[in-house]
């Protein structure tokens, strides 16, 4: 194996093992903003990604895959139920979303976590050239900066936290505070969706370090510098446009109005079947909708695109059975024989019917509870071919801050997320114009490639350690 220039680490790799029904495995691409937002930028890059494969007791050769070369990390059944499961999907995912479920705290999970980082930190500093630009990813991997510095100082070493970071009084939970915030500070630069992460941390990092910050620069006790700045991730605006301009794509497009009843507004909402989302909120407030008669159900259909997602987490579990109970209720009380209002799908798409969806759809319903950025929402946008559509987003996802023009909503207001569905499906298609030409601007100038241009150019600014 060559040592790469450009190293990603990530908890999964881009590529997932499918294995069907007969026992054929194949690779397929992995859910989720980190990956559709990092493949493009490490495939124009041919560089090297350090990831779990996705599944348990897989102990696989480094490979070669669409010009990347491909170096898994292998996790024990018992790694996937403590690390993964547990310690990142059971305490630091709920607790870094503002709590919107109840975080654990387990010390064997944390040992796990703690193992489980040093064997990605070890893959990532034998695979690193000399000089190497390594780039960290996620809440799961946050003690790797650190461990690799102090395998590899001669690493420029950047951290990108995809999910919110969060306020210093939820934080200060965490038993491990201190290892986690030292973990981060081995990067050089450490990056987060919006300003108001960035300042969390430096805030933090005062508190908890009592290290001086000034303006984003963080002075450690040995006197390297450590730069905690906002990237807002984005998605290849381009490619998106250009998949749903094709003429098989328009020709599903209306297959799928069709095969609908070719209702007047079409609702759409795609989503990892995740808690933080606001799937159950957004469904209430349409059912209410129509119950209340101010749609139609004649007229109004809800798509509901979820797909699986740590399916064997508790929390995950029950919001499964309480979102399809509820879809159950509302399509028995409300729909007519043949013409459910909801139509719930609880799977994965592939990006050609992604790409139909989104064509097809009048209202986009994008209502988190809290998200670092939510990329479907820009996906939307950017797969209109005209100003037309609409999309309502809530004000707790980190798009809201760039993506003002959509009808914002505040996800615990059920009657305000009912008015502005209504605005969105019912406003004036001057309005509507007039909000998704400049969202689709906003798009279109910041993409995917300025994002990575952006931190990747500003770590390569940072001096090196020592
Ligand atoms: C979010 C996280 C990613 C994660 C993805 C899918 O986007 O920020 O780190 O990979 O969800 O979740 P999973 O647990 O399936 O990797």
């Amino acid at each position: 194996l060559s040592p790469a220039s450009f190293v990603v680490v990530a908890n999964r790799l881009p590529v997932d093992r499918d294995i069907d029904e007969d026992g054929n495995s194949d690779w397929r691409t992995s859910p989720g903003g980190l990956v559709t937002a990092l493949e493009p930028v490490l495939k124009s890059r041919a560089g090297a990604w350090v990831g779990w494969v996705g599944a348990p007791d897989e102990d696989l050769e480094p490979f070669t895959h669409d010009g990347m070369e491909i170096i898994p990390v292998p996790l024990s059944g018992v790694e996937v139920r403590d690390y993964y499961e547990g310690f990142s999907n059971g305490t630091l995912w709920p607790l870094y979303h503002d709590v919107v479920a109840h975080p654990e705290f387990h010390r064997e999970w944390w040992d796990s976590y703690l193992k489980v980082n040093r064997r990605f930190a070890d893959r990532a500093a034998e695979i690193a050239d000399d000089g190497a630009v390594v780039w960290i990813q996620d809440y799961q991997l946050q003690l790797v900066p650190q461990m690799l510095r102090e395998r590899r100082p001669d690493l420029k070493i950047g951290f990108f936290l995809h999910i919110p970071f969060p306020p210093t009084e939820l934080f200060q939970q965490l038993p491990w505070r201190r290892e986690i915030l030292e973990g981060l500070l081995g990067a050089d630069l450490v990056g987060f969706q919006i300003n108001g992460g960035a300042q969390n941390f430096t805030r933090l990092v005062r508190q908890l370090a009592h290290y001086p910050t000034q303006r984003g620069s963080i002075e450690l006790p040995d006197g390297r510098r450590v730069l905690a700045r906002a990237y807002p991730i984005s998605i290849q605006t381009q490619e998106f446009y250009d998949n749903a301009r094709l003429p098989e794509t328009a020709k599903r497009a209306e297959e799928i109005r069709h095969e609908l009843g070719d209702p007047k507004y079409l609702f759409l909402g795609v989503d990892r079947l995740d808690y933080t989302k606001g799937i159950y909120q957004r469904l209430r407030a349409f059912g209410e909708l129509i119950s209340d008669g101010l749609l139609d159900a004649e007229d109004a259909v809800f798509v509901q695109v979820a797909n699986p997602s740590r399916e064997r987490v508790e929390e995950y579990k029950r919001l499964r059975d309480d979102i399809e109970r509820l879809v159950g209720r509302l399509n028995g009380e409300l729909g007519q024989l043949g013409r459910p209002p909801i139509n719930y799908m609880h799977s994965f798409y592939p990006r050609d019917e992604m790409a139909a969806l989104y064509r097809a759809a009048d209202v986009m319903v994008v209502t988190p509870l809290r998200d670092g950025m939510n990329l479907v929402a820009k996906e939307y946008i950017a797969c209109r071919q005209a100003d037309d559509g609409a999309l309502v987003l809530s004000e707790f996802a980190g798009a809201a801050r760039e993506l003002r023009q959509a009808y914002m909503i505040n996800p615990y207001d059920i009657n305000q997320m009912k008015e502005r569905m209504l605005e969105a499906a019912t406003d004036a298609p001057r309005n509507k114009a007039r909000r998704m030409r400049i969202l689709r601007r906003q798009v279109f100038e910041h993409d995917i490639d300025r994002w990575a241009t952006n931190f990747l150019d500003d770590l390569g600014s940072c001096t090196r350690s020592r």
